[in-house]
């Protein structure tokens, strides 16, 4: 009887909802959604499904962590959950507040080329716009920005680089990355190349396992290129899927020589990106 009392039937492990050990911080539309989708291929992570906005918006983050916690999944011990949103990358607060919660938390941080990145950025405030904005000028009614060619956004009438257009501003990666390494060790962050992502996943996905502590479990079974699509969609034993049509969107044509002067303009930007976070992305100039 007494040892009946002692050996106690094993317990089924029971989910919880936890607070992300790990959390992809941006940049937007250097494919946040596709990393989190492909990392959720692992059989240990579980991701929030939404963008959860906690420390960038201070009326969510004024409702706490507990708030925080129940927007994250169900998750089991030993599995790691994710939460990505974007703009915790640009937004000053958030790095002191991710530390506040767990200073161990991992770091994630996808990028592009930034000409690249900006294009992709404009291309979706444009789809946002509404349907009804006019595609011509109206006398005495300017044209909302989201209608106006990328070219006359990006250059400022003197033909100088527009820095105050936010999609151009947030592919300054190096004026947001500095502020995460005045709060987080360099190796507290991964940097993932976002280029190399969309081309082949794999060996991206195998750097973040490692970084992760998982178990390499993601290979090339997870992944099939649709050609229609013109990207890799996902697949394992209960997925099978592409990423919806606001992700891989058509680019608009864009001046070959606006771009051309774009490159130049981030050259020294990139490069003092390259020298925060120690590697070269071979960016073209
Ligand atoms: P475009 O739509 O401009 O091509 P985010 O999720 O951060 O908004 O990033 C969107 C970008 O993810 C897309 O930008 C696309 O290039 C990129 N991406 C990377 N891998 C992808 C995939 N497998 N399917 C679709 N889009 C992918």
């Amino acid at each position: 009887m007494a040892l009946r009392k002692r050996l106690k039937a094993p317990r089924t492990p029971r989910p919880a909802r936890r607070l992300p050990q790990a959390l992809i911080v941006g940049v937007r539309k250097c494919g946040t959604r596709a990393l989190l989708e492909m990392l959720y291929l692992h059989p240990m992570v579980q991701k929030a499904s939404g963008e959860v906005h906690f420390f960038d918006r201070d009326e969510n983050y004024a409702l706490g962590l507990e708030w925080y916690r129940s927007k994250m999944p169900l998750s089991f011990k030993g599995q790691i959950t994710i939460e990505k949103s974007p703009s915790y990358f640009v937004t000053p607060e958030v790095p002191e507040r991710v530390r506040a919660m767990n200073s161990s938390v991992r770091l994630l941080l996808i990028v592009r080329e930034p000409v690249t990145r900006a294009i992709s950025d404009y291309t979706q405030l444009r789809s946002r716009a509404t349907p009804s904005a006019p595609a011509v000028s109206l006398v005495g009614h300017p044209l909302p920005d989201a209608a106006k060619p990328f070219e006359h956004l990006a250059l400022a009438p003197d033909g100088s680089i527009n820095i105050a257009y936010r999609p151009i501003a947030i592919s300054l990666y190096h004026a947001y990355f500095h502020r995460w390494l005045e709060v987080f060790p360099r190796e507290q962050i991964l940097v993932v190349n976002g280029d190399q992502l969309i081309e082949d996943p794999v060996p991206q996905l195998r750097r973040i396992e490692k970084f992760l502590g998982l178990e390499h479990k993601i290979g090339r079974k997870n992944f099939y290129f649709n050609e229609t699509k013109g990207f890799y969609c996902l697949r394992n034993d209960t997925t099978d899927k592409c990423l919806r049509e606001t992700k891989g969107r058509k680019h608009p044509r864009v001046d070959p020589a606006v771009v051309t002067k774009l490159r130049k303009f981030f050259v020294q930007h990139n490069q003092r990106f390259y020298d925060l976070i120690g590697e070269d992305l071979g960016w073209p100039e």
